[in-house]
C-alpha cells in the first residue's frame, strides 16, 4: 500500500525548494509556492507536514496562526503531486496536521475548500459562519479541535497578509 511507504514530517528551511515544487506540480502555477514560503517566512506561527516517498516530497499542507478566534487556524494550502494523488495522502497529510495542532494547544481551524472533502475531517461551514471574514460562503469551513471553542465566537477573523490577493484562502 503506497501509505505504508510514505512518511510524514514537518518540513525545514532545507526542504523548502522541494516543497515549493511539490506545489507547483499540484497547482500548476507560482501563486501557492509563493504562499507557502511567504507563509513560513512569516511572522505568524505556522505548522506544515510533508509527505514523502522514497526521499521525494509528493504532498505538503500549512497550517498558520489566524487574527480572531483564540487559538486559531487557516488550512492552506494542501498539495499533493499529480502522479501520486487518489492514494489518501491528501487525507493522511491533513489528518495527522490537525492532531499535531490539537496537541499543540490550537482550538479551532478554518479552511476555503470543497465541503466533500474537507467534510471527511469534521469541517462545518455552519461553524464558520460565526465569524466576519473575508472569505466567508459555503467553501469556507471550520473545524473545533477542542469542544466548543467557536461557540459564542461572532466576530472578525483574519488571515496572515500573505494570503493578501492570493485568492488561495
Ligand atoms: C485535493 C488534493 C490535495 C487531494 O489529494 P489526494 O492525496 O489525492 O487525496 P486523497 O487520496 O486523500 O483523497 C482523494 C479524494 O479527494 C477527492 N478530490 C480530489 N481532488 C479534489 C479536489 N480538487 N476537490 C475536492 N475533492 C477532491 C477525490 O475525488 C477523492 O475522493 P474519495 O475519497 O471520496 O474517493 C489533491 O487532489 C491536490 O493537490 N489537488 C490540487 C490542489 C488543490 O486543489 N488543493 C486543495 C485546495 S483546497
Amino acid at each position: 500500500m503506497i501509505l505504508d511507504r510514505t512518511t510524514f514530517a514537518p518540513g525545514t528551511s532545507t526542504d523548502l525548494p522541494a516543497i515549493r515544487s511539490v506545489h507547483k506540480r499540484a497547482f500548476g502555477r507560482n501563486v501557492e509556492p509563493d504562499l507557502v514560503q511567504k507563509l513560513i517566512e512569516a511572522e505568524e506561527t505556522t505548522l506544515d507536514l510533508y509527505a514523502s516517498i522514497d526521499g521525494t516530497i509528493v504532498g505538503h499542507c500549512v497550517l498558520s496562526e489566524l487574527k480572531g478566534p483564540p487559538k486559531s487556524m487557516a488550512l492552506a494550502p494542501l498539495a499533493v503531486d499529480p502522479v501520486w494523488r487518489d492514494f489518501q495522502i491528501g487525507t493522511e497529510l491533513v489528518r495527522q496536521l490537525l492532531a499535531r495542532a490539537r496537541s499543540a494547544g490550537w482550538k479551532s481551524v478554518f479552511v476555503l475548500g470543497d465541503p466533500v472533502y474537507y467534510g471527511r475531517f469534521g469541517f462545518k461551514s455552519e461553524l464558520a459562519d460565526c465569524v466576519d471574514c473575508a472569505f466567508q460562503g459555503s467553501s469556507f469551513q471550520a473545524l473545533e479541535l477542542v469542544k466548543d471553542a467557536l461557540s459564542n465566537y461572532p466576530g472578525n477573523l483574519q488571515y496572515p497578509a500573505a494570503f493578501e490577493r492570493t485568492g488561495a484562502g
